[in-house]
């Protein structure tokens, strides 16, 4: 698919900036959007994206606000990375109901979110696809992964239901599962990096960009 113009969530820092930037580079006009202005601004000064839009994935009037600034700056949304993404580690009966809820919000529903915000116009112009930053724990138990890992397993279920629901749209739907990638995100584990942001970077520019139309609903791992 030629894609036009990206929505990247999450696109502030790690493996979100490394998307932006890989998107950019092939020639797609890029909205990087997150809670914290100063990275995504930076990120557009650096000229790795081109708009910059402050905001919550799991808040849906930030969501809408996103895809009207998107639409109005850059034009229909012909690709959505859902990246943004939360890690609050803890084994289950340690972690607070807050936090469990909260990475859900942010991992599952935010993605739900901005799918449910564009694709109405990706429908009407048959013409779209949405990559899902899942993970290696999307398809297994890590111990204090109760939330995380079932954020993620959620995400690849909601990437196989998308799959199914936009074939007839001909929309492609697709899950990139990394494993420990070197961002601040893996920083707050015990795990050592086995992957560099850009690498899978290149593996969501392919789903969103190369991979074939006859080709939905993948899970792409990239464990390193
Ligand atoms: N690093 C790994 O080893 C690894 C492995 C597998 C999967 N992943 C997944 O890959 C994705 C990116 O992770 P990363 O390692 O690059 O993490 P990161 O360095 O912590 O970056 C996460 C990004 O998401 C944004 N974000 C967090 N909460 C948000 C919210 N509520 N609304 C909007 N943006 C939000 C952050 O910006 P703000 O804080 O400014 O909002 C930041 O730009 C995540 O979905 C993660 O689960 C990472």
């Amino acid at each position: 698919m030629t894609a036009r113009s990206a929505i990247v969530t999450g696109g502030g820092r790690g493996i979100g900036a490394a998307i932006a930037r890989a998107l950019t580079e092939a020639g797609v006009r890029v909205t990087v959007f997150a809670r914290t202005h100063a990275q995504i601004a930076a990120l557009v000064r650096s000229g790795a994206a081109e708009l910059a839009v402050r905001g919550d994935v799991s808040r849906e009037e930030d969501v809408a606000n996103l895809v009207a600034e998107h639409e109005r700056e850059l034009g229909p949304c012909d690709l959505l990375v859902n990246n943004a993404g939360i890690l609050v580690r803890g084994e289950v009966e340690r972690l607070l109901p807050a936090d469990f809820r909260r990475v859900l919000e942010v991992n599952l529903t935010g993605a739900f979110l901005c799918a449910r915000a564009v694709l109405p116009g990706m429908k009407a112009r048959r013409r779209g696809r949405i990559v899902n930053l899942a993970s290696i724990s999307a398809t297994l138990g890590t111990p204090q992964g109760g939330a995380y890992n079932a954020s993620k397993w959620g995400l690849l279920g909601l990437t196989k239901c998308l799959a199914e629901e936009l074939r007839p749209h001909g929309l492609q739907a697709f899950a990139v599962s990394p494993g420990s990638t070197d961002t601040e995100m893996l920083r707050q584990t015990p795990f050592e990096p086995e992957v560099e942001p850009g690498e899978v970077a290149r593996v969501v520019r392919w789903c969103g960009l190369e991979a074939p139309d006859a080709m939905t609903g993948a899970n792409l791992e990239v464990y390193g």
